[in-house]
């Protein structure tokens, strides 16, 4: 392992993504079922993305699953799921968030970095999806993981993989030192990209789509406590052009290609 990615190790398992989203016991399913509400009301377009419900009796392998919420969404709507994850407190946390809505029988993690996937993964594996959210951009070596997710595909296998886009709102805030911090601050390692960049990085690939979406607009305060109140811009805006403006300037980047 390189020495960015054991910074970013360390700095994962000290603050596993998401970990503070609720106030619930720590490892219960209530615990669990408030982080699943909040992601799922805050970031209502991953459902879109991904389509939990077309992988049922598939072979999906998640890339950086943190704590596990869109594991447990794969493994609900029936999914065979593999996952590789970096942080070794992240990985504890899933594997005992699967232990207890018992899902272990259909489900394998591995505690590596993406960089390895051709270790325990080649291309006759069958992979139905390979899906990482949120995740590659924070990788030192973007392109030895871009390798080995190609080198495990077969021509079915379909990948969607979320990055951070460099034309968002969010990335114009950062730029200019206004920054607003719904996400842990500190991340060693970050990137953003626009669609030349993807153009590049993706040339192996062929891409079947990349969509933009996603401006955060709550009250940073009480988005903490699980109140959505909205900045005062964004509560006045009218839905359709939030919509546009997410459409265009969203920090998102949703990419789905096949080999
Ligand atoms: C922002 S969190 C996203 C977690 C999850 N995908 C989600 O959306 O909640 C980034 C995750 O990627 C993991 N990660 C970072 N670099 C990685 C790498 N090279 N290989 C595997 N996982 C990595 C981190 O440990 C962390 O859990």
């Amino acid at each position: 392992m390189n020495k960015l990615n054991k910074i970013s190790k360390r700095y994962w398992n000290k603050q596993p993504c998401n970990i503070k989203h609720s106030k619930k016991k720590f490892l219960s399913k209530e615990y669990f079922n408030e982080i699943s509400k909040k992601r799922y009301f805050v970031e209502s377009h991953i459902k879109d993305f991904v389509q939990f419900s077309k992988w049922k009796n598939k072979k999906v392998l998640e890339i950086g699953f943190g704590i596990g919420t869109d594991a447990i969404e794969f493994l609900k709507n029936g999914a065979y799921y593999y996952g590789i994850e970096l942080s070794d407190k992240s990985f504890d946390i899933t594997k005992a968030r699967i232990n207890l809505f018992n899902y272990n029988n259909k489900s394998k993690l591995i505690n590596d970095e993406a960089e390895n996937l051709n270790k325990y993964f080649n291309s006759n594996s069958n992979l139905d999806l390979i899906y990482s959210f949120g995740v590659l951009h924070h990788s030192s070596s973007l392109k030895k993981c871009l390798k080995s997710i190609r080198s495990i595909m077969n021509k079915k296998t379909i990948c969607k993989i979320m990055l951070y886009a460099k034309n968002s709102y969010k990335y114009f805030l950062m730029k200019d030192n206004l920054i607003r911090y719904e996400a842990q601050k500190g991340v060693p390692v970050i990137d953003f990209y626009n669609i030349d960049d993807l153009n590049q990085l993706f040339k192996k690939f062929k891409i079947l789509e990349i969509k933009q979406d996603f401006i955060f607009p709550y009250k940073i305060k009480p988005y903490k406590r699980n109140k959505y109140y909205k900045i005062d811009h964004f509560k006045y805006m009218k839905k359709d052009i939030f919509n546009s403006l997410k459409k265009n300037l969203g920090e998102h980047l949703l990419i789905t290609l096949k080999k």
